[in-house]
């Protein structure tokens, strides 16, 4: 069946999704949807319009999501087949994340329309050169607005999971369901670098979770709340944010699309 109205809920730390779902949006359009975007950091899910067709979009993180993202599917109101598409953006590999979600998605009584996976650049500690990074969104906006015309078209089918991919899931659920607790910040420890650090005070508009304050007229993380989105740490206009594990950073997007979006 063909799709008309849209309703494209996304998540991105540094962009890539962001980028993905306005592809994907744009090319609806070209095809005669009418499409909105929005942040599923500033959405209800039990608000949702459920006679739209809804398009969930996310980061792979360690084959599988942020917590954040977790909560707003789990959190979705059950439907009486509505329906719905799913795309991810990943550095390397999501060992199925889309279709796995999808899963959840249907048991949630969602009739699943579509779910692909696209590889963008990565910005997680194997971050590439730009060049790289360059041709590897080129080749994902290609799938992107082909996943997009399939979808106008009714053409696309949901992806299949397996046993292996299932277990998968579920060891890599299990992991990051304790993301935003104290070992795994102990671990990554996001710390502000003072001498560096010119109080701009972006970092605590744009923490998607209000996970930095500012004490003193420095910002201080709160540890509990975060999702290492690699958000703050990314486009910190002085690079004041450092981490152990991470040497080099990505940004996808401009500074009029952050304030656009993020503030
Ligand atoms: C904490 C963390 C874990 C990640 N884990 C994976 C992973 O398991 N597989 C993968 O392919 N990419 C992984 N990535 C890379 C991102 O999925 C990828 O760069 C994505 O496009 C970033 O999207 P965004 O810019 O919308 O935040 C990870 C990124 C972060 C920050
Ligand atoms: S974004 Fe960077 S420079 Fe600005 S307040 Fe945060 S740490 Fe300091
Ligand atoms: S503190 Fe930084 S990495 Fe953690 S959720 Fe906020 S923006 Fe993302």
């Amino acid at each position: 069946m063909k799709i008309k109205t849209v309703d494209i809920f996304f998540f991105t730390g540094t962009g890539n999704t962001l980028l993905a779902a306005k592809k994907i949006a744009d090319a609806l359009e070209s095809n005669n949807c009418v499409v909105a975007i929005n942040d599923m950091a500033k959405t209800n899910p039990q608000k949702i319009n459920l006679s739209n067709t809804i398009g969930i979009g996310f980061p792979v993180a360690c084959w599988n999501t942020f917590p954040i993202v977790k909560k707003f599917i789990d959190n979705l109101p059950q439907a009486n087949g509505a329906e719905i598409f799913t795309f991810t953006t990943m550095g390397d590999s999501s060992l199925n994340a889309a279709a796995n979600f999808g899963d959840i998605l249907k048991n949630k009584g969602y009739t699943l329309i579509g779910t692909r996976g696209f590889l963008m650049p990565n910005n997680f500690i194997a971050v590439q050169k730009e060049e790289k990074n360059i041709l590897k969104r080129e080749r994902a906006y290609f799938e992107m607005e082909k996943y997009a015309k399939d979808l106008a078209d009714g053409t696309t089918k949901a992806g299949k999971t397996n046993l292996f991919f299932k277990i998968c899931f579920a060891v890599s659920g299990f992991i990051t369901d304790r993301w935003n607790g104290n070992l795994f910040q102990k671990i990554v420890k996001f710390r502000v670098v003072n001498h560096r650090c010119s109080k701009c005070g972006l970092c605590v508009k744009i923490c998607p979770v209000q996970n930095i304050s500012i004490k003193n007229g420095c910002p201080v993380f709160n540890g509990k709340k975060c999702q290492v989105c690699m958000r703050c740490i990314s486009y910190c206009p002085q690079r004041a944010i450092k981490s152990f594990l991470i040497n080099k950073t990505y940004r996808a997007l401009n500074d009029e699309e952050i304030k656009k979006w993020f503030f």
